[in-house]
């Protein structure tokens, strides 16, 4: 039904959108730490959302009668000193991914496995979307700067994400 090594590499997404999860939980522990509970909050829901692309994926396989399994997750970065820094490495994360997916959709497009290539296209815009929110936080983030009232009122807006 789909092509064998396009399967093998849907696998490996699988792990990387759960590592996703995992490191932006990572974010909201940091965010916790630094009293930004709207900050941890957000990056708590996008974690939820990773999750949800590894099981899209997941359903994806089964249902073309493909063997899923899973294998440990990478150790996440912890090096964050300001509240730009995870951002900034959410930015480069999501570029990551979005590469991951082309290199995925290329894969079956070379092979003609057409069937993954439409299940792609969802992904592909949910990458624009990505790349897009992440720069959007980076660019309030610096537009508010690190006082104390507007980085406030920022951590609020943020703790009002529902999905
Ligand atoms: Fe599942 Fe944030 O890419």
């Amino acid at each position: 039904m789909i092509n064998k090594e396009v399967a093998k590499m849907l696998v490996k997404q699988i792990n990387l959108e759960l590592h996703s999860g995992y490191l932006y939980m990572e974010f909201a522990n940091f965010y916790e730490e630094k009293n930004l509970p709207g900050f941890a909050h957000w990056y708590v829901v996008q974690a939820g959302e990773e999750y949800e692309h590894a099981m899209k994926i997941r359903k994806f396989l089964l249902d073309a009668n493909e063997k899923v399994t899973f294998s440990a997750l990478a150790d996440t970065d912890k090096g964050f000193k300001t509240p730009k820094d995870p951002l900034v490495a959410g930015l480069k994360h999501e570029q990551f991914i979005t590469a991951s997916i082309y290199a995925i959709l290329e894969k079956a497009i070379a092979v003609k496995d057409h069937l993954t290539v439409e299940f792609l296209q969802w992904f592909v815009k949910e990458q624009g979307e990505e790349e897009t929110n992440a720069q959007a936080n980076i660019d309030k983030l610096e537009m508010v700067g690190t006082s104390g009232s507007a980085l406030y009122l920022l951590d609020k807006e943020m703790g009002h994400r529902e999905d």
